[in-house]
């Protein structure tokens, strides 16, 4: 069995897999401690990381009805992420896999995402293209091997996830944005506010939306306060639809320059309704099979580490206790 930790951002998670089975996914949300301030505050995040990372775990471990002495190896993620978020964790990981004396695996954050495709309901084989659209990343990923995955098109500043919890905020809605933008726009009109779709007619595969927050930013001002409050739902359901068209526009791209069969959706944003119907319809017109990664798999989560993990060199006591994090 593997126990994996996951602390980049600021859900403090734990898993334990039987080989592909997660037999427990536990993840402690920290939005509502950072809720006031629109956005993930890096300290605060390190500090709940350090009270919640035992509890975490010891969950982890009683849900999946099992002890330390079934655990075989203890996976982790050392990057990308907030440093002192991931350290919290990888130390933790390392305090317990050498009083044990058992291997380590050090994860990247990215592929536990791209992972996340090969576990149950319907898991993924390699090859595939992976979109993943989260709060910190936004990315098009090749995936020809379980082990590894090639970025082939990227965000060139905001992430998805950022971009829409700018425009909750621009918009008083609430954190995290995302779901808050979906909420609002189901009584919007997605045409009513034109809103840029950055980077649709330049060639590649990358993305861009730090131009459509300032075209809301714009909007919003314009608008006033009164205007603003009158017009929420439209102004939402318009970023909404320029974010996903940008994110189907390019999937779809990449999707056509490739030989792909197959389509993986993860990360935090693809938990958004109309970003699932849009690729769906996307990939039905390709013949291309769409994987909707379950939501509890989509946002941070541990279990994708570990599945991660399974492809992952293990590393044994004590070459490990000299691993650094990374924030990239
Ligand atoms: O993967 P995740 O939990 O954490 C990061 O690694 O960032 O993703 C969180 C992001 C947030 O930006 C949040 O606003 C967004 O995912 N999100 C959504 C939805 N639910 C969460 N975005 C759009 N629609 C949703 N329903
Ligand atoms: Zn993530």
């Amino acid at each position: 069995m593997i126990l994996a930790v996951e602390t980049s951002c600021d859900d403090t998670c734990a898993a334990v897999l039987d080989d592909g089975r997660v037999l427990s996914n536990i993840v402690s949300s920290q939005a509502k401690v950072h809720e006031g301030f629109g956005g993930v505050v890096p300290e605060i995040a390190s500090r709940h990381h350090l009270e919640l990372v035992n509890p975490v775990v010891d969950a982890a471990l009683a849900e999946a009805d099992c002890g330390l002495d079934d655990v075989e190896a203890i996976a982790v993620t050392t990057h990308p992420g907030l440093i002192g978020a991931l350290l919290v964790g990888l130390s933790s990981a390392k305090a317990l896999a050498a009083a044990r004396r058992l291997p380590m695996i050090a994860v990247d954050h990215l592929q536990g995402h791209v992972a996340s495709a090969f576990l149950e309901p319907d898991p993924l084989e390699p090859p595939f293209l992976a979109l993943i659209a989260s709060g910190g990343h936004t990315l098009l990923a090749a995936v020809r091997d379980h082990g590894s995955h090639e970025v082939i098109g990227r965000t060139l500043d905001d992430a998805a996830g950022e971009a829409l919890d700018k425009a909750a905020r621009l918009l008083g809605l609430g954190y995290p944005g995302g779901p808050a933008i979906q909420r609002a726009a189901e009584a919007g009109d997605p045409g009513s506010f034109p809103m840029p779709v950055a980077m649709s007619r330049e060639p590649g595969l990358d993305f861009s939306f730090s131009g459509l927050k300032t075209a809301l930013a714009y909007t919003v001002r314009d608008l006033g306060e009164g205007g603003v409050e009158e017009r929420r739902a439209d102004l939402a359901a318009s970023f909404q639809a320029a974010v996903v068209s940008q994110l189907v526009a390019k999937a779809g791209r990449a999707l056509d320059e490739g030989d792909w069969d197959a389509l993986a959706l993860g990360g935090g944003v693809a938990a958004n309704g109309p970003l699932r119907e849009a690729l769906g319809a996307a990939c039905e017109r390709r013949g291309v099979r769409l994987k909707l990664v379950p939501p509890a798999l989509c946002t941070d989560n541990a279990a994708m580490i570990g599945s991660a993990a399974r492809w992952a060199p293990r590393t044994a006591y004590p070459d490990y206790l000299g691993w650094d994090a990374a924030a990239r």
